[in-house]
């Protein structure tokens, strides 16, 4: 059993009181603005004298708290009610089947999303699962890599760059990670960077670079050879992706401010351009419990009105002959169908472009869907276009 859960019998230690009050403090300070895992790291930070297994019970059982809150009882104290959601965790982990595809379907998640999609049995499953840290090493250096860290298995077919790390090791200690030899970056992120296939020398374009997983990838699919202008609205994330691009050694990048108007941060013609889109976010909800209660339908409308407007200033920056790139980490029929329907209208000068799935190479589409119950990592909707005149 946790060793927070045992808390509630009596001989509770001091150290266990102390743990499950720093976990009630982290819940009682989450909310929209201040998500739970920017306030965990937070109250981590400030404790002093806590072991690293003491964070990661900490970090456990917050995130159990949100995963399993649909079926706590809001009146209850909230230490009660984080030992209910342990002890759920561990029967789940145990004993899943003693949990009803209806009554995961029910609770998993919050009611409006049945409006925005259909809500799957195997989903909801997935959701209730704690997720796999994915690594991504330098081309063909995944192998090597994976032995130098231990504890990994590494995936084979066309995402053989991709490392499942199963180990507890504080990975940003390690001297790998230092010398820039593997980005944490979920698989489906890689599976995105892959459908891009930019080659050495090319142009492109990542608009919403944010802090940069995506455009290092691109960056080591081009063998650092070319040019990627990376972009995006909040100042301090390209600043992050500076950071983690000097660790990386990757150098064809320039950064550039956008907030994703019609000004756009320059005048180059692209190869392809990248719209990794903000979006609700639900494909990754098993490893961010906590979103699943703040993000609202509204959010769904507004980021759907987001989305199309950073297609449509995008598409002067694609040269003709070049690759419009759309991806979301949502499967809300608003973010996905819905926005690559308006876009098909809107530009019948795009053509939709056919994509095989990295982690089904038999199937081709101009649409790609992975459910995290497929592929072992966030959920995510990638569509593609080529310009033709
Ligand atoms: C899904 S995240 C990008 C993740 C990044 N591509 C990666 O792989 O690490 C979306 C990014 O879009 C940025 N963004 C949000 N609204 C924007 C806008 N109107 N114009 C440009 N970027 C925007 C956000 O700041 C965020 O960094």
């Amino acid at each position: 059993m946790n060793r927070i859960a045992e808390d509630v019998k009596p001989g509770i230690d001091d150290m266990q009181t102390r743990l499950i009050e720093i976990v009630a403090r982290v819940i009682g300070k989450s909310d929209r603005e201040h998500p739970a895992d920017a306030v965990l790291r937070e109250e981590l930070k400030r404790a002093a004298g806590l072991s690293r297994a003491d964070g990661r019970e900490i970090s456990r059982a917050v995130f159990a708290f949100y995963r399993w809150r649909g079926w706590l009882n809001q009146p209850e104290p909230v230490v009660d009610r984080i030992i209910k959601a342990i002890e759920l965790n561990e029967r789940f982990k145990e004993r899943s089947n003693t949990f009803t595809d209806e009554e995961l379907v029910a609770k998993t998640v919050p009611d409006w999303v049945n409006e925005q999609m259909e809500v799957l049995p195997v989903w909801a499953r997935s959701l209730q699962t704690e997720p796999q840290i994915w690594l991504r090493a330098r081309h063909g250096r995944a192998k090597i890599l994976a032995e130098e860290l231990g504890k990994c298995w590494v995936g084979d077919g066309i995402l053989d760059d991709a490392i499942c790390y199963e180990g507890s090791e504080d990975l940003f200690r390690t001297a790998e990670f230092h010398h820039g030899e593997f980005q944490l970056q979920d698989i489906s992120s890689q599976a995105v960077g892959l459908l891009c296939k930019p080659q050495p020398g090319e142009t492109w374009w990542d608009a919403c670079a944010g802090e940069g997983g995506k455009l290092l990838h691109l960056s080591d699919l081009m063998q650092n050879k070319g040019l990627i202008w990376a972009s995006d609205r909040i100042e301090w994330r390209l600043k992050k992706l500076k950071q983690r691009a000097a660790r990386a050694k990757v150098f064809n990048y320039r950064v550039a401010l956008w907030n994703g108007g019609e000004k756009l941060p320059t005048k180059t013609k692209f190869d392809g351009v990248l719209v990794d889109s903000p979006c609700t976010g639900l494909g990754t909800w098993q490893r961010n419990p906590h979103a699943r209660w703040t993000i609202t339908p509204d959010d769904v409308r507004d980021l759907m009105d987001v989305q199309k407007r950073l297609l449509e200033n995008a598409v002067p920056a694609v040269k003709p002959g070049g690759k419009l790139i759309y991806s979301v980490c949502t499967m809300t029929v608003a973010e996905t169908n819905e926005v690559v329907a308006a876009f098909g209208k809107q530009f019948p000068q795009l053509k939709p472009l056919a994509l095989t799935n990295p982690f089904n190479p038999k199937e081709t589409a101009d649409q790609l869907w992975f459910w995290p119950h497929e592929v072992g990592g966030n959920g995510m909707f990638v569509a593609a276009w080529k310009k033709i005149e």
